[in-house]
Parts: structure tokens; C-alpha cells; sequence
């Protein structure tokens, strides 16, 4: 039986029938069924819609007095916080917005990481989220350099001269990211250019995206049981759904009003963030003849940076011979058919080799952004035959906490000046890291698992 349509009158009923504004907002908002289940880590997905307006508008209001000119980009910041109206209140809101954006973005997918929310049918919201965090990154590394400041200028300097360590093309690829030798006025134009419109389009674009994916296949929830395979209503809407609107809606209000006490409270008492929110060294303007001694980037950066400095000329035999035994092992298994068996494990046999004849900076490099792509094999790596962490073996959650103790650990440890306990440690960690995801197809299809209701678990509350 179908549900009976109410045809819309007056003014909406004008614009619905020229455009799909009732039908819009019933296929996501009030005919949107989500599982009924959904708990605390649910919140961090309109929380980052949140952030992602706030950014936005804040920065719009920060264009009107920033200056994206080398010799007045500092001093349009100090104007900013001491002369224009309310101008520190927006510039702490979007100073701290980036370091919320990724707090809340690193909850987000851990809660995607617990409830095998990336398994099928929900790969590509899962690659548009990778998409997403990859232009999250760019979007404030491209920030990052316009208060010119010696951290944003060194920082930069840090980052672009990594490029150079891509064989053959890398020297003049960095010099023409720069458009300089050293990073300059050029340099600060493009990269305020990408920071207010280029990627921000990009980073809006994939939002879109991922949510018109996730709205096709449905919510996963904290049981990973798919409620549109469950029982159905007498008017073909899943039992174990309610509509999003009014229920998550307001359910939502609460997550917003919980972060904006604790964003409010950073804004008004400590927008710093001892150091961790706004660098110290970057109340300094940039001095291109005067290096910092310490070069750390933001705190959201620090795990992926310590992969970047422990992969030492020493740390690359531990990689070339990963990649021996993971050439040998698939060679054996057989896995692989037809020319696949040859092929995949003689190209890990080539970058065995090069990875001890080319730098190890290079690697340095690729360690670093395999880190984060490898994100985006999560859903082909995981073959655990059940998709929610609450129904797999316990040893599976203890190797979720080491995972996350790991990458706290990366992360502390790139705010770390380098010594070479430090680098060990780093070496330690990063293996750990790596070896998570690279050996996944093994682990995730071990041990006993639970079995998994045909329903999804709730209690009213
Ligand atoms: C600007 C950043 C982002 C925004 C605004 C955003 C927005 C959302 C929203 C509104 C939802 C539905 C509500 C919820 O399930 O919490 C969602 C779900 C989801 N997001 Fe994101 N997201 C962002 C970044 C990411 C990233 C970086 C990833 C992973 C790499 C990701 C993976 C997912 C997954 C797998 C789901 C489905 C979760 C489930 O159904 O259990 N998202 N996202």
C-alpha cells in the first residue's frame, strides 16, 4: 500500500511544482529512515556540517581586512585582532574551527573504523571521505601560510621542499609550487587563491557527494546490521528506521550545543591552546634569513609528520624487506590469479630495491601519503565477516586501542624535537601503523566472532 501524497499549496506549493523543494526535503530529511540505534559517535557527521559552515562564513568575514601581500599579511592579521570590531572573536573562531574541524573529523572516522561503516554498500561515501580529509589537509596547510608568521613560513617552506625529493621532476616541481626559489610574495598569493576558492569548492563539492551516498544506500549503524534488508512496515519504510527529521534533527541539537560549550570555551579562555591550537613562534613574523629551531607543524599534522622523519636511510631496509616478505607471501599463497600471481609480487620486488637506491626522503614522502590513502582501501582490506566492532573478538578491540594509542603516540611524538630515541620510537610506531592496515586481510577474518541480530539493539532512553 502507498503512503497517500498531500499535494503542497500556496507559496510552497508555487515553488514545488517548478522546483523539487517538499521532495527534496522528504527523500533526506523526513523520509530519510535511519536506524533507530544511533549513539554518542553519530553526532560527529553534522558536527563537521557545522564546523564546514562556520569556516566558511568566518573566513568570509576574514578576506574583508587580510591582506594576501607578503608585506602586509602579518600586520592585517594584528589589525584584524586588535582594530576591526569583533575581528579577534571571528579570526579565534576560524583559528580554532581548524583544530575542531579535525577533532571532529577524527571521531567521525573512528566511528566509521568501529562500525565497519566503509564496508559495503558504503565504499564510496567512505572514498569521498578520504577525498574530504585530503582537502581538509591541503585547505589548512594552504591557511596555514597566510598569517605569515615564522611558523607559517617555515612550515611551508618544510612542506614544498618535500616535492623535491620525487626523483626527476621533484627540484623543479617544488619550484614551481613556490613560484619562487625561496617561498615569497608569489608563493602566499597562490596559496590564499587555493585556500579561499579552489579548494573550498573541492571540499564542498565531495560534502555534497558524500551525502547524496550515503542517503542512496542508507545509515550504517552501531550494530552494522543493515535495517533496509529487515522487516518492513505496510508501507515498505524499514521497522528499525525513523525518520530523520524531527528525531535526529533534534537529537542533533544536542551534539551542536555540547560543542559549542566546549568551542566557546576555548574561543574565550584559551583559543592558544597552549601552543597547540596557534603556534607560539607564530606571533613572530616570517623572517626568510632566520629559521626557527624547532619546526613542528599543527598538531593535526604531527602523526603523518613523524612518519615523514623516521623514515631514515636505516628504516628503509625494514620497509624493502616488508615488502620482500609481502612479495614472497602472496607469491606462495597463490592467491592472485594469472599473470597477477607474477606481476604484484615483482613490482614488490622492484620497490624493494628502489627503496634502498633512491633517497630516503623520497620514501619519507611516500610513507607519509600512503598513510593517508591507504584510507581509502579500508573497505577491501577489512574481511571480517562481521562489520560492527561490538561483534568481533575482543583481541580485535584490544588491536583497535593499540591502534589509537599509536597514533596519539605519532602524534605526540611530531611536536617532538628529533633525537634518536625519538626516531626510534617513531620507527616503532610507524610500523605499527602500516602493519594495522597491510595486514588487515589477515587479522580481521581471525578468531571467533559474535553472532550478529537479525534486528538492531535499542533501548529507549
Ligand atoms: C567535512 C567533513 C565531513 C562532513 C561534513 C561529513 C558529513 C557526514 C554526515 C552529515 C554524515 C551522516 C551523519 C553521520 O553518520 O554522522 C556522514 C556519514 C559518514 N561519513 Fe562523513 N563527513 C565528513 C568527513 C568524513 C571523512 C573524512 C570520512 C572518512 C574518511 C567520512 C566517512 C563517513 C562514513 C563512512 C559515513 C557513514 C557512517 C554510517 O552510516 O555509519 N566522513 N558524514
Amino acid at each position: 500500500m502507498a503512503e497517500k501524497i498531500v499535494e503542497t499549496t500556496g507559496l510552497l506549493g508555487w515553488v514545488d511544482r517548478r522546483f523539487p523543494l517538499t521532495k527534496m526535503f522528504k527523500e533526506h530529511m523526513s523520509e530519510y529512515y535511519a536506524p533507530k540505534n544511533f549513539n554518542f559517535w553519530y553526532f560527529f557527521g553534522s558536527l563537521a556540517l557545522l564546523v564546514l559552515v562556520i569556516q566558511v562564513v568566518t573566513g568570509i568575514f576574514l578576506v574583508m581586512n587580510y591582506k594576501p601581500d607578503a608585506r602586509f599579511a602579518f600586520e592585517s592579521v594584528e589589525y584584524i585582532m586588535r582594530e576591526v570590531p569583533g575581528g579577534w572573536f571571528i579570526r579565534y573562531m576560524h583559528s580554532t574551527g581548524a583544530s575542531m574541524f579535525f577533532v571532529v573529523v577524527y571521531l567521525h572516522m573512528l566511528r566509521g573504523l568501529f562500525y565497519g561503516s566503509y564496508r559495503k554498500p558504503r565504499e564510496l561515501v567512505w572514498i569521498f571521505g578520504v577525498g574530504i580529509f585530503l582537502s581538509l589537509m591541503a585547505e589548512a596547510f594552504f591557511g596555514y601560510l597566510l598569517p605569515w608568521g615564522q611558523m607559517s613560513y617555515w612550515g611551508a617552506q618544510v612542506i614544498v621542499n618535500l616535492f623535491s625529493a620525487i626523483p626527476f621532476i621533484g627540484p623543479d616541481l617544488s619550484l614551481w609550487i613556490r613560484g619562487d626559489y625561496v617561498v615569497s610574495d608569489a608563493t602566499l598569493n597562490r596559496f590564499f587563491s587555493f585556500h579561499v576558492i579552489a579548494i573550498p569548492l573541492v571540499l564542498i563539492g565531495l560534502v555534497v557527494a558524500h551525502i547524496i551516498a550515503l542517503h542512496e544506500v542508507g545509515s550504517n549503524n552501531p550494530d552494522g546490521v543493515e535495517i533496509k534488508q529487515g522487516p518492513k512496515d505496510k508501507y515498505g519504510r524499514p521497522v528499525d528506521g525513523i525518520p530523520f527529521h524531527p528525531y535526529y534533527s533534534v537529537h542533533d541539537v544536542v551534539g551542536v550545543a555540547g560543542f559549542l560549550i566546549v568551542f566557546a570555551a576555548i574561543i574565550f579562555f584559551g583559543p592558544e591552546m597552549g601552543g597547540y591550537f596557534l603556534e607560539y613562534n607564530n606571533f613572530i613574523p616570517a623572517d626568510p634569513l632566520k629559521t626557527p629551531p624547532h619546526i613542528a607543524p599543527v598538531w593535526y599534522f604531527t602523526p603523518f609528520y613523524t612518519m615523514l622523519r623516521a623514515t631514515t636511510s636505516d628504516f628503509t631496509w625494514v620497509l624493502s624487506a616488508g615488502a620482500v616478505v609481502a612479495a614472497l607471501a602472496l607469491f606462495a599463497k597463490g592467491k592472485l590469479s594469472g599473470l597477477w600471481r607474477l606481476a604484484v609480487p615483482a613490482i614488490l620486488i622492484v620497490v624493494a630495491i628502489l627503496m634502498k637506491t633512491l633517497d630516503a626522503k623520497f620514501w619519507g614522502v611516500v610513507s607519509m601519503g600512503g598513510a593517508v590513502v591507504i584510507l581509502a582501501f579500508l573497505p577491501w582490506l577489512d574481511r571480517s565477516p562481521v562489520k560492527s566492532i561490538r561483534y568481533r573478538p575482543s583481541w580485535h578491540k584490544v588491536l583497535y586501542a593499540i591502534f589509537i594509542v599509536d597514533f596519539l603516540i605519532l602524534g605526540w611524538l611530531g611536536t617532538q624535537p628529533v633525537t634518536p630515541s625519538s626516531t626510534l620510537m617513531g620507527q616503532i610506531f610507524t610500523t605499527i601503523y602500516l602493519a594495522f592496515f597491510l595486514l588487515m586481510p589477515v587479522w580481521s577474518r581471525l578468531g571467533t566472532f559474535k553472532p550478529v541480530p537479525d534486528r538492531v539493539t535499542f533501548r529507549a532512553h
